[in-house]
């Protein structure tokens, strides 16, 4: 199994273009859109619609109430704050089954959206978190089927256009949970993953440093390091600290949004 990492979405047309060698792209915004996302399906959102734009979302609302009638949820953020006139901000913590089963979900991020957007032309994308992690590993672990080798593609949003340390994780615990998975040995470069390119590889060595040289072993020590990232410094000084336990959460939900067939930007379980 082949596996290409981008560090931070390609924003060049010519990169993204080489999304259409990918099979499964696995979209990863930790702090917090992925997060969020994953979150609002877990709690009975019906679908979830993304957009880079507030002008879009409001008009995706207005296209797409929710199927019991009710209108579309606005969410999301811009500097890590809720929007003007929106329904939700960009916290899980706000995604309650009580406030969103049913509900189409229209989103609207800095950074997320925008990654979900650099993967457009990949056959499948999927979005990853620590909350889904292992749902995730599931996932990847089945499309290896037979003579089926998928290509896949895990993109980091990053922040503001520079590569953040919680996205690397969370892309880096992929690929070393997914050879844990699939391996019979223990080292990962006579393993069946193919690191595809060098970020990859930078991926996998943030996360297994994490491991040993910090001791992330759990959601506490996992938040402790989030709040060390770029992401996670944005997020405190924004007042938003406590959302960092729960995006440290692992493995809290065991469904992964996946982009629904024949669209650019929907996304169900
Ligand atoms: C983003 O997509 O930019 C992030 O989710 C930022 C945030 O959560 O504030």
């Amino acid at each position: 199994m082949k596996v290409s990492t981008w560090l931070i979405p390609p924003l060049k047309p010519t990169t993204q273009d080489s999304f259409a060698s990918i099979d499964i792209a696995v979209v990863i915004d930790v702090l917090r859109a992925t997060t969020v996302a994953t979150t609002a399906l877990a709690a009975g959102a019906s679908q979830i619609l993304t957009t880079n734009e507030i002008e879009t979302a409001h008009q995706l609302a207005r296209d797409n109430p929710s199927s019991d009638g009710r209108p579309a949820l606005l969410c999301g953020e811009r500097q890590c704050r809720p929007i003007e006139g929106f329904d939700l901000g960009n916290s899980p913590g706000e995604y309650s089954p009580a406030g969103v089963a049913g509900r189409t979900c229209v989103l609207t991020t800095t950074n997320g959206t925008r990654a979900i957007q650099a993967a457009v032309n990949a056959k499948h994308v999927l979005l990853g978190c620590f909350a889904n992690l292992t749902a995730v590993i599931d996932q990847l672990a089945a499309s290896q089927n037979g003579d089926q080798n998928p290509h896949i593609g895990l993109v980091c949003s990053g922040t503001n256009g520079e590569v953040t340390t919680e996205d690397v994780l969370a892309a880096g615990a992929i690929i070393g949970l997914l050879h844990q998975r699939l391996a019979d040995t223990p080292r990962f470069y006579d393993g069946p993953i193919e690191p595809a390119n060098d970020s990859t590889s930078i991926a996998l060595a943030t996360w297994q440093h994490a491991l040993t040289g910090e001791a992330v072993s759990d959601a506490e020590s996992l938040a402790a390091k989030l709040s060390t990232t770029k992401g996670g410094r944005n997020l405190i000084a924004a007042g938003y600290e406590s959302d960092l336990t729960d995006c440290a959460s692992i493995d809290v939900f065991d469904v992964v949004p996946q982009r629904i067939a024949g669209t650019t930007n929907a996304f169900a379980l």
